[in-house]
């Protein structure tokens, strides 16, 4: 992974990355020493170089069963507790896959919104197939993971049997807490542990996001690998100027300070549209807090150059862009030549459609940094488990060290609590009573 921020530092005043430097320092020496707030969430922090091969092993040979005896598989989860999983599978996944036969089983999301059109469907798609499901919730209590659960369960359980659905349901829950633990404990489901210090956005390198990985037949240990060499060439002790999350910390804080409140990610493969929603829950959940924090908003380009394009361009300059962008596609396809050329497309004939699109991209990068927008860009070989378990831990960290350079604790969400208080309240939920006649007599 290379890290290019030339062309979001020239909006900046000369020398104004680097002097962020002690910042970083100091925000690197806290997450290392634990003297951070939050520092009872800072599992995630050498994670990837605690994972061991027999950790990995255990989990594979869960992933095993799911695959023997699935033909899909839901997981069920919302939050931290599903989209690292997602962004990885879709990044690696053949697009069409849905369309195409395949050894794998099918893994279907769930557990993320409380629709019951989307349930009711996923249930008859659901009907008559062997599956399976993975529950995945830190606490073991969250409403829209629960209910979907709960029905699932019982499908599973009505349809392949009760002993069959015990081999094929697994939770990832808490050691000790929750309902999910409760019901997996007294059902005699396999169990892998979130722990404690492993906050829900930080952790699609434990079980949360290995065990769908595996599952869907992907290398949990090349994924691993990749975030393990990023460990290292993140650690506090590489140089301030090599180190490519104090690079990315000190500009993204420097831009906001300079009144640039949102940053884009921005992909040229549809495949990262899912990287983008985990990248947003990360950096969203983490810095949005005490009134302060940039804004993550997300594109998928060419597809929102023709839409959000216009504004991007042109629009109120409080933005910046970073732009992931992959060397090397996995297939090989070219323009093809046509003897009538009534397309006019014949100057492209041979070219490889990856060509093309680099040089939207290319193009994409000067008119926006001559429309005023910082661009900073991320640029990785290819999709393939090693290259995206960098980019995970690189975002871990990286979010870990701009959160404290801007002065919150990057480990909490007290704001998400709000929502489910008032949902309860209205749903009447033994233990709110006192919030249910309070909000009764403000909806009067
Ligand atoms: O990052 C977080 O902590 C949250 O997004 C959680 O992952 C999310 O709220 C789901 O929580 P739980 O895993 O307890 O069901």
């Amino acid at each position: 992974m290379k890290l290019d921020i030339t062309k979001a530092a020239q909006f900046l005043p000369e020398g104004k990355v680097a002097s962020f430097e002690p910042a970083v320092n100091a925000a690197q020496k806290a997450l290392e020493e634990g003297t951070c707030p939050g520092n009872d969430f800072l599992g995630w922090l050498h994670l990837p170089s605690e994972t061991s091969a027999e950790f990995l092993n255990e989990i594979k040979q869960c992933a095993q069963v799911l695959r023997e005896n699935c033909e899909a598989v839901v997981v069920a989860g919302i939050g931290g507790s599903y989209l690292g999983a997602r962004a990885v599978l879709e990044a690696l996944g053949d697009t069409f896959s849905w369309l195409k036969p395949s050894d794998s089983p099918r893994i279907l999301f769930a557990g993320n919104n409380i629709s019951e059109d989307y349930l009711a469907e996923l249930i008859d798609y659901l009907h008559g197939r062997r599956f399976g499901v993975i529950n995945i919730s830190k606490s073991g209590t969250t409403t829209e993971t629960a209910i979907t659960f709960r029905l699932l369960k019982k499908m599973c359980e009505d349809e392949r049997g009760k002993d069959m659905a015990r081999r094929v349901i697994v939770a990832v829950t808490d050691a000790k807490r929750g309902a999910a633990r409760t019901t997996a404990d007294k059902e005699g489901y396999q169990t892998f542990v979130i722990p404690d210090n492993v906050g829900g956005r930080f952790s699609v390198l434990t079980p949360v996001g290995l065990l769908p990985i595996a599952v869907a037949g992907y290398d949990i240990d090349a994924l691993v690998r990749g975030a393990q060499d990023m460990e290292r060439a993140t650690a506090p002790d590489v140089p301030f100027d090599e180190n490519p999350v104090a690079q990315y910390a000190a500009v993204r804080n420097a831009l906001y300070q300079s009144g640039k409140k949102i940053e884009i990610l921005v992909n040229f493969q549809p495949k990262l549209h899912y990287v983008n929603e985990w990248w947003k829950q990360l950096y969203g959940e983490s810095e949005g807090k005490d009134k302060k924090g940039i804004f993550p908003a997300t594109v998928d380009f060419s597809t929102d150059l023709h839409s959000m394009g216009q504004w991007i361009q042109d629009g109120e300059r409080t933005i910046f862009e970073t732009v992931i962008s992959v060397e090397q596609p996995n297939h090989n396809l070219a323009v093809p030549r046509d003897e009538e050329n009534l397309d006019g497309l014949n100057f492209l004939a041979g070219m490889r459609i990856d060509q093309v699109n680099h040089k939207a991209e290319l193009g994409t990068q000067l008119a926006h940094v001559d429309g005023g927008v910082p661009n900073i860009r991320i640029s990785i070989d290819k999709l393939d488990e090693y290259n995206i378990g960098q980019l995970i831990y690189f975002f871990e960290r990286g979010c870990g060290v701009s959160g404290l350079i801007l002065g919150v604790n990057p480990f909490n969400q007290p704001g998400v609590e709000a929502y489910k208080r008032n949902m309860f309240a209205l749903l009447n939920k033994p233990g709110y009573e006192a919030e249910s006649r309070a909000i009764q007599e403000r909806l009067k």
